[in-house]
Protein backbone atom coordinates (compact mmCIF):
# COMPACT_ATOMS: atom_id res chain seq x y z
CA UNK A 1 0.00 0.00 0.00
CA UNK A 2 2.04 2.52 -1.53
CA UNK A 3 -0.27 5.30 -2.46
CA UNK A 4 -0.25 7.36 0.84
CA UNK A 5 0.47 10.92 -0.83
CA UNK A 6 1.06 12.31 -3.98
CA UNK A 7 4.48 13.02 -3.48
CA UNK A 8 7.00 9.62 -3.26
CA UNK A 9 9.84 10.50 -3.84
CA UNK A 10 11.77 7.47 -2.55
CA UNK A 11 9.78 4.43 -3.34
CA UNK A 12 9.67 2.88 0.12
CA UNK A 13 9.65 4.78 3.30
CA UNK A 14 12.77 2.28 4.13
CA UNK A 15 14.36 3.49 1.50
CA UNK A 16 15.43 6.88 3.36
CA UNK A 17 17.05 4.32 6.31
CA UNK A 18 18.99 2.36 3.86
CA UNK A 19 20.03 5.83 2.25
CA UNK A 20 21.18 6.76 5.95
CA UNK A 21 23.10 2.83 6.88
CA UNK A 22 25.14 3.55 3.60
CA UNK A 23 25.68 6.94 4.09
CA UNK A 24 27.86 5.65 7.53
CA UNK A 25 29.54 2.65 5.64
CA UNK A 26 32.78 3.05 7.08
CA UNK A 27 35.57 4.39 4.39
CA UNK A 28 33.26 6.91 3.74
CA UNK A 29 35.14 10.66 4.00
CA UNK A 30 33.25 13.65 5.83
CA UNK A 31 33.39 14.23 2.16
CA UNK A 32 31.83 11.78 0.17
CA UNK A 33 28.94 12.33 2.68
CA UNK A 34 28.35 16.09 2.02
CA UNK A 35 28.73 15.18 -1.83
CA UNK A 36 26.27 12.81 -2.66
CA UNK A 37 25.58 12.68 -6.15
CA UNK A 38 21.78 13.74 -7.40
CA UNK A 39 22.22 11.93 -10.28
CA UNK A 40 23.20 8.18 -8.62
CA UNK A 41 20.31 8.62 -5.81
CA UNK A 42 17.62 10.43 -7.70
CA UNK A 43 14.90 9.43 -5.00
CA UNK A 44 16.95 10.27 -2.11
CA UNK A 45 17.84 14.11 -3.61
CA UNK A 46 14.41 14.28 -5.10
CA UNK A 47 13.30 13.38 -0.82
CA UNK A 48 15.78 16.36 0.26
CA UNK A 49 15.05 18.44 -1.83
CA UNK A 50 11.21 18.90 -1.12
CA UNK A 51 12.10 17.90 3.00
CA UNK A 52 14.79 21.05 2.51
CA UNK A 53 12.30 23.54 0.65
CA UNK A 54 9.40 22.73 2.39
CA UNK A 55 10.67 22.67 6.02
CA UNK A 56 9.98 25.95 7.01
CA UNK A 57 10.03 27.43 10.69
CA UNK A 58 6.44 28.20 9.89
CA UNK A 59 5.49 24.41 8.72
CA UNK A 60 6.91 23.34 11.71
CA UNK A 61 5.05 25.53 14.14
CA UNK A 62 1.63 24.49 12.40
CA UNK A 63 2.16 21.24 12.51
CA UNK A 64 3.27 20.54 16.12
CA UNK A 65 -0.20 22.74 16.38
CA UNK A 66 -1.68 20.44 14.45
CA UNK A 67 -0.82 16.97 15.71
CA UNK A 68 0.69 17.63 19.06
CA UNK A 69 -2.57 17.79 20.90
CA UNK A 70 -2.49 14.19 20.59
CA UNK A 71 -5.99 14.29 19.62
CA UNK A 72 -6.00 11.08 16.99
CA UNK A 73 -7.53 8.99 19.14
CA UNK A 74 -6.60 6.49 21.79
CA UNK A 75 -4.35 3.09 20.68
CA UNK A 76 -2.18 0.43 22.56
CA UNK A 77 1.27 0.26 21.60
CA UNK A 78 0.27 -2.77 19.72
CA UNK A 79 -2.26 -1.16 17.64
CA UNK A 80 -0.17 1.71 16.52
CA UNK A 81 2.64 -1.06 15.50
CA UNK A 82 -0.01 -2.74 13.36
CA UNK A 83 -1.32 0.20 12.08
CA UNK A 84 2.41 1.47 10.83
CA UNK A 85 2.96 -1.97 9.61
CA UNK A 86 -0.09 -1.57 7.16
CA UNK A 87 2.11 1.06 5.66
CA UNK A 88 4.57 -1.53 3.60
CA UNK A 89 3.39 -4.59 2.34
CA UNK A 90 3.37 -4.51 -1.87
CA UNK A 91 7.64 -4.05 -1.12
CA UNK A 92 9.69 -7.44 -2.35
CA UNK A 93 8.62 -9.77 0.43
CA UNK A 94 11.33 -11.60 0.67
CA UNK A 95 13.98 -9.33 1.62
CA UNK A 96 11.63 -6.30 2.86
CA UNK A 97 11.33 -6.03 6.09
CA UNK A 98 7.81 -4.97 7.94
CA UNK A 99 7.76 -1.75 10.28
CA UNK A 100 6.97 -4.42 12.79
CA UNK A 101 10.22 -6.58 11.81
CA UNK A 102 12.52 -3.25 12.29
CA UNK A 103 11.50 -2.25 15.49
CA UNK A 104 12.15 -5.78 17.32
CA UNK A 105 15.43 -6.11 15.34
CA UNK A 106 16.52 -2.61 16.36
CA UNK A 107 14.91 -3.72 20.21
CA UNK A 108 16.47 -7.67 20.44
CA UNK A 109 20.15 -6.33 19.08
CA UNK A 110 19.40 -3.87 22.40
CA UNK A 111 18.43 -6.25 24.24
CA UNK A 112 21.22 -8.95 23.29
CA UNK A 113 23.65 -6.28 24.36
CA UNK A 114 22.26 -6.54 27.81
CA UNK A 115 20.92 -2.72 27.92
CA UNK A 116 18.15 -1.75 30.42
CA UNK A 117 14.24 -2.62 29.73
CA UNK A 118 13.44 0.44 28.74
CA UNK A 119 15.92 0.86 26.19
CA UNK A 120 14.70 -2.39 24.56
CA UNK A 121 11.20 -0.37 24.99
CA UNK A 122 12.80 2.93 23.58
CA UNK A 123 14.25 0.43 20.32
CA UNK A 124 10.70 -1.05 20.01
CA UNK A 125 8.45 1.70 19.63
CA UNK A 126 11.28 4.87 18.19
CA UNK A 127 9.67 4.82 14.18
CA UNK A 128 5.71 4.43 15.82
CA UNK A 129 5.67 7.88 14.67
CA UNK A 130 5.78 6.99 10.99
CA UNK A 131 2.08 6.47 11.31
CA UNK A 132 2.36 10.29 10.58
CA UNK A 133 2.59 8.81 6.50
CA UNK A 134 -0.95 7.21 7.50
CA UNK A 135 -2.51 10.55 8.36
CA UNK A 136 -1.68 11.50 4.93
CA UNK A 137 1.41 13.30 6.00
CA UNK A 138 3.72 13.65 2.92
CA UNK A 139 7.39 11.72 3.51
CA UNK A 140 9.69 14.34 3.49
CA UNK A 141 7.68 15.53 6.98
CA UNK A 142 7.99 12.19 8.26
CA UNK A 143 11.26 11.04 7.47
CA UNK A 144 14.79 12.11 6.99
CA UNK A 145 17.43 13.78 8.84
CA UNK A 146 16.18 16.65 11.18
CA UNK A 147 17.62 20.27 11.91
CA UNK A 148 17.00 22.96 13.22
CA UNK A 149 14.78 25.64 11.74
CA UNK A 150 14.98 29.38 12.87
CA UNK A 151 18.29 29.55 12.95
CA UNK A 152 21.29 28.91 10.29
CA UNK A 153 21.44 25.60 8.40
CA UNK A 154 24.89 23.98 9.45
CA UNK A 155 27.16 22.62 7.15
CA UNK A 156 26.80 19.37 8.07
CA UNK A 157 23.27 18.73 6.84
CA UNK A 158 23.46 16.65 3.35
CA UNK A 159 22.02 17.96 0.03
CA UNK A 160 22.46 21.68 1.77
CA UNK A 161 21.94 23.41 -1.72
CA UNK A 162 18.29 22.49 -1.48
CA UNK A 163 17.88 25.26 0.80
CA UNK A 164 18.15 28.39 -1.55
CA UNK A 165 15.07 27.64 -2.57
CA UNK A 166 13.64 27.58 1.31
CA UNK A 167 11.60 30.44 1.70
CA UNK A 168 13.15 30.79 5.02
CA UNK A 169 16.57 31.14 3.39
CA UNK A 170 14.91 35.13 2.50
CA UNK A 171 14.63 35.43 6.17
CA UNK A 172 18.05 37.48 7.59
CA UNK A 173 16.66 36.77 11.16
CA UNK A 174 16.65 32.93 10.50
CA UNK A 175 20.05 33.24 8.87
CA UNK A 176 22.21 33.71 11.85
CA UNK A 177 24.19 31.69 13.52
CA UNK A 178 21.83 31.59 16.54
CA UNK A 179 18.72 32.94 14.81
CA UNK A 180 15.73 33.16 16.92
CA UNK A 181 17.38 30.95 19.55
CA UNK A 182 19.62 32.15 22.73
CA UNK A 183 23.12 30.63 23.25
CA UNK A 184 23.21 26.95 24.89
CA UNK A 185 18.92 27.73 25.39
CA UNK A 186 18.46 24.01 25.26
CA UNK A 187 17.49 21.72 22.19
CA UNK A 188 13.93 21.41 24.11
CA UNK A 189 14.00 25.38 22.94
CA UNK A 190 14.38 24.59 19.63
CA UNK A 191 12.34 23.80 16.84
CA UNK A 192 13.65 20.88 14.82
CA UNK A 193 12.10 20.30 11.21
CA UNK A 194 9.14 18.18 11.62
CA UNK A 195 9.03 14.47 11.43
CA UNK A 196 8.53 11.09 13.42
CA UNK A 197 10.78 11.67 16.06
CA UNK A 198 9.31 14.40 17.50
CA UNK A 199 5.31 13.05 17.54
CA UNK A 200 6.60 9.93 18.77
CA UNK A 201 8.73 12.06 21.60
CA UNK A 202 5.12 13.48 22.70
CA UNK A 203 2.89 10.43 22.64
CA UNK A 204 5.80 8.84 24.88
CA UNK A 205 6.26 11.61 27.34
CA UNK A 206 4.55 10.46 30.09
CA UNK A 207 5.67 7.25 30.41
CA UNK A 208 9.64 6.79 29.73
CA UNK A 209 12.46 7.97 31.72
CA UNK A 210 14.52 11.34 29.93
CA UNK A 211 17.24 9.22 28.36
CA UNK A 212 15.08 7.28 26.26
CA UNK A 213 13.12 10.23 25.34
CA UNK A 214 16.09 12.13 24.14
CA UNK A 215 16.63 8.89 21.64
CA UNK A 216 12.94 9.09 20.42
CA UNK A 217 13.07 13.05 20.00
CA UNK A 218 16.51 13.41 18.36
CA UNK A 219 17.63 9.69 16.73
CA UNK A 220 17.09 11.42 13.33
CA UNK A 221 19.18 14.75 14.47
CA UNK A 222 22.35 13.22 12.49
CA UNK A 223 23.77 17.28 12.23
CA UNK A 224 23.65 16.74 16.17
CA UNK A 225 24.34 13.15 17.23
CA UNK A 226 27.11 12.32 14.21
CA UNK A 227 28.31 15.27 12.78
CA UNK A 228 28.88 17.32 16.33
CA UNK A 229 26.83 20.61 14.72
CA UNK A 230 24.38 22.68 16.65
CA UNK A 231 26.55 22.51 20.10
CA UNK A 232 26.01 26.33 20.41
CA UNK A 233 22.12 25.41 20.87
CA UNK A 234 22.55 22.59 23.29
CA UNK A 235 22.93 22.85 27.06
CA UNK A 236 24.95 20.58 29.77
CA UNK A 237 21.97 18.34 29.56
CA UNK A 238 21.60 17.84 26.35
CA UNK A 239 25.37 16.85 25.85
CA UNK A 240 25.21 14.40 28.85
CA UNK A 241 21.74 12.87 27.15
CA UNK A 242 23.58 12.88 23.81
CA UNK A 243 25.35 10.04 25.00
CA UNK A 244 22.41 7.81 24.95
CA UNK A 245 21.54 9.53 21.79
CA UNK A 246 24.69 8.02 20.20
CA UNK A 247 24.26 4.78 22.10
CA UNK A 248 20.87 3.90 20.78
CA UNK A 249 22.11 5.33 16.99
CA UNK A 250 23.73 1.68 15.83
CA UNK A 251 20.91 0.15 16.75
CA UNK A 252 18.72 1.63 14.53
CA UNK A 253 21.22 1.88 11.73
CA UNK A 254 22.65 -1.48 12.10
CA UNK A 255 20.32 -4.14 13.17
CA UNK A 256 19.30 -4.71 9.87
CA UNK A 257 20.32 -7.62 8.00
CA UNK A 258 19.65 -10.09 11.29
CA UNK A 259 17.47 -12.81 11.29
CA UNK A 260 14.06 -12.29 10.78
CA UNK A 261 11.95 -11.91 14.41
CA UNK A 262 9.82 -14.62 15.21
CA UNK A 263 7.00 -11.79 16.40
CA UNK A 264 4.66 -15.12 17.82
CA UNK A 265 7.58 -16.37 19.84
CA UNK A 266 8.38 -12.50 21.28
CA UNK A 267 4.80 -11.34 21.99
CA UNK A 268 4.77 -12.50 25.59
CA UNK A 269 8.20 -10.70 26.85
CA UNK A 270 7.00 -7.37 24.58
CA UNK A 271 3.43 -7.35 26.14
CA UNK A 272 5.20 -7.48 29.84
CA UNK A 273 7.94 -5.09 28.72
CA UNK A 274 4.81 -2.62 27.73
CA UNK A 275 2.63 -3.16 30.41
CA UNK A 276 5.41 -2.23 32.80
CA UNK A 277 5.57 1.43 31.20
CA UNK A 278 2.62 2.11 29.29
CA UNK A 279 -1.03 1.72 30.57
CA UNK A 280 -3.15 -0.30 28.07
CA UNK A 281 -4.28 2.91 25.70
CA UNK A 282 -2.48 6.09 25.05
CA UNK A 283 -3.08 9.18 23.88
CA UNK A 284 -2.03 9.77 19.56
FE1 LIG B 1 13.29 6.75 12.82
FE1 LIG C 1 14.40 3.24 12.76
Amino acid sequence: MHTISPERPLEHLDDWDDFVASRYKEGKSQEQFRNYDAEANPGVAEFYRLNHTNQTLDFVLNKKKEFLALNRGKKSIWEAAEYLNTLVDDSDPDTDLTQIEHLLQTSEAIRRDGHPRWMVLTGFIHDLGKVLCLYGEPQWAVVGDTFPVGCAWADEIVFPEYFSANPDSKVPEYQTKYGIYEPHCGLDNVHLSWGHDEYIYHVAKPYLPEPALYMLRYHSFYPAHRHGAYKHLMNAQDEEMFEWVRKFNPYDLYSKGHAKPNLKELKPYYDDLIAEYFPEKIDW
